[in-house]
């Protein structure tokens, strides 16, 4: 029997992308999902891709409204009634020098990105308590791990993720709630296309290392592996690629690392 036959799990940011393929690939291994983002339409169409709309819940959500995420949370754990399971993944990213970003766009980056995952995991925190049970997964990025140019506020945001979910793995264990962080490579998404540009602009172009990443519905596997094995951190993506490259060589050689990330050529 597949691990995630019958679980619930909650995906924020599945109207595309990882999120759409993690969708698919859960209710193909038997889990029931709710499915969130802002778009009631392209969540709809996720639901119908899985070709079990039985399994599938639609939550609409704003990660930038905090103030609906109580209400969010309880109409996610009475969907099916209980979330075993909860997928960070809904994000922005940003494509632009620190000198030309408008402050705005470094705090939605961190409102998206950041504040409404750290939200919406303490308010579902009760649940998992009360159940003795329960897992966060985060989607992070090969950039929570390093530096480069035109990314300050997404890598900000997600080097955040990394201090605040290994803090919360530290306190959660006793009742064997656990958290996995997922730092994905170049994924063929549309990440790109909608990441900000320095006034909050859409990019609205797709970058060569997106539209050359890895495919989503590989991706969606490397990530459920790496939760059912209960990984504390994992780099998904092409197995051999510069982005992983990148994270061994920050751990290892830093000097190193950081003087090539100084040439590194902007997308
Ligand atoms: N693709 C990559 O190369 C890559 C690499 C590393 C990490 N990641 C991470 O993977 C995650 C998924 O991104 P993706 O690559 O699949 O990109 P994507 O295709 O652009 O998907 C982004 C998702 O986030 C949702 N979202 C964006 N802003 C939101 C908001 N304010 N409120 C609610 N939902 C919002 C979008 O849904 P709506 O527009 O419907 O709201 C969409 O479902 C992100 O956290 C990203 O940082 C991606």
């Amino acid at each position: 029997m597949s691990f995630y036959q019958n679980k619930v799990v909650w995906i924020t940011g599945a109207s595309s992308g990882i999120g759409e393929a993690l969708a698919i690939e859960l209710v193909r291994q038997g889990a029931k999902i709710i499915v969130s983002s802002r778009r009631e339409e392209e969540l709809k169409r996720v639901a119908q891709q899985t070709g079990d709309v039985a399994k599938v819940r639609t939550l609409v959500l704003d990660l930038e409204k905090p103030e609906s995420f109580e209400m969010a949370v309880n109409n996610a754990i009475a969907s099916f009634g209980q979330v075993d399971i909860m997928i960070h993944n809904g994000g922005i990213s940003q494509r632009s020098k620190v000198i030309d970003t408008l402050p705005a766009v470094q705090r939605k980056v961190m409102e998206v990105d950041y504040f409404s995952y750290i939200e919406l995991t303490r308010l579902l925190l009760p649940h998992f308590q009360q159940r003795q049970t329960g897992h966060f997964v985060v989607i992070s990025s090969v950039m929570g791990k390093i530096g480069t140019p035109m990314r300050s506020a997404y890598a900000a945001a997600k080097h955040a993720l990394h201090g605040f979910f290994d803090c919360l793995r530290a306190e959660i264990w006793p009742f064997n709630a656990k958290v996995t962080i997922i730092t994905p490579g170049y994924i063929r998404t549309n990440v790109s296309r909608n990441a900000m540009t320095a006034t909050g602009a859409a990019l609205n172009e797709e970058g060569k290392n997106i539209g050359s990443g890895y495919a989503p519905d590989k991706t969606a596997k490397q990530i459920l592996r790496a939760v059912e094995k209960g990984k504390y951190e994992k780099y998904v993506g092409k197995p051999v690629s510069k982005e992983r490259m990148a994270i061994w060589l920050m751990r290892f050689f830093p000097t190193v690392a950081i003087n090539i990330f100084k040439k590194a050529v902007p997308e």
